[in-house]
């Protein structure tokens, strides 16, 4: 495995691409587009130093901003592991390859960090400051992009994802970690947790989308590195 992994980067660096992560395909074949994009993604996911693309997991962030109207929160130095282990669903990809959907279902994702919040949590007050771990159950990530290609300085055409827009759901319930909330108060904090366990699903549709934009964000960027080694005209069949 991990020597074919190798070849196929020589093959690159030697400019041959019948090795590159995704196998060529033509785009009116979803089936094979699909088949390749999932192959490769775990291991562009897992990173590639040889081409610059760092880990997308674990990823590391160092603020999260969530600066939201009922509550604010930020997260900082977090760790985020599981997104190597999403599930890509309801893969679509339009002809033209200017925009591309899909549902990223994944079992567990994992976040570990320092926390500061002030606000309402749905109804009850809250806030402090300390370290935070937040473990999901299942949740559904789904993901719209537009593309946008390129002309690289080799002259061929590299593709690259321009932007995104997020739709998440929480399916299963969360574990939330909020070390010394009101200063340690132990009675409120347990309130805190106690409801935040209850109302998972609620929680997080009022908190999610700060978080899970900086982490797509992230991959999305190491998606873009990796697509700067890949010419158009190598992997797409007419
Ligand atoms: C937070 O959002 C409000 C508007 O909702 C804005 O006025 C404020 O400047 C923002 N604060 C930060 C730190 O971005
Ligand atoms: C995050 O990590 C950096 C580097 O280790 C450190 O300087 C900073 O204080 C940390 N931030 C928080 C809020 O702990």
């Amino acid at each position: 495995m991990f020597l074919s992994v190798s070849i196929a980067f020589v093959c690159f660096a030697s400019g041959v691409l019948t090795n590159s992560l995704l196998t060529p395909c033509k785009i009116s074949d979803l089936a094979c587009v699909e088949k390749s994009i999932k192959a490769a993604v775990p291991k562009i996911l897992v990173g590639i130093p040889e081409l610059g693309v760092e880990s997308s997991d674990p990823i590391f962030i160092e603020e999260i901003d969530g600066n939201l109207s009922i509550i604010k929160y930020k997260f900082f130095n977090t760790t985020i592991t599981g997104f190597k282990n999403c599930e890509i669903l309801n893969f679509k990809l339009n002809e033209d390859i200017t925009a591309i959907k899909y549902d990223l279902n994944c079992p567990t994702l994992n976040l570990i960090g320092k926390y500061e919040v002030s606000g309402r949590l749905v109804v009850l007050p809250v806030e402090g400051k300390g370290d935070f771990q937040l473990i999901t159950g299942k949740y559904s990530i789904h993901v719209d992009s537009e593309l946008k290609k390129v002309q690289g300085s080799d002259g061929k055409t590299h593709l690259s994802i321009k932007n995104f827009k997020l739709k998440s759901k929480a399916l299963s319930p969360i574990k939330f970690d909020f070390r010394n909330l009101f200063n340690g108060q132990k009675d409120l904090s347990d309130a805190v947790h106690k409801f935040a366990h209850e109302n998972w699903f609620e929680v997080a549709e009022l908190v999610q989308d700060p978080t899970w934009n900086a982490c797509i964000k992230k991959v999305t960027n190491n998606v873009n590195k990796y697509l700067k080694s890949v010419a158009l005209e190598d992997i797409v069949l007419h």
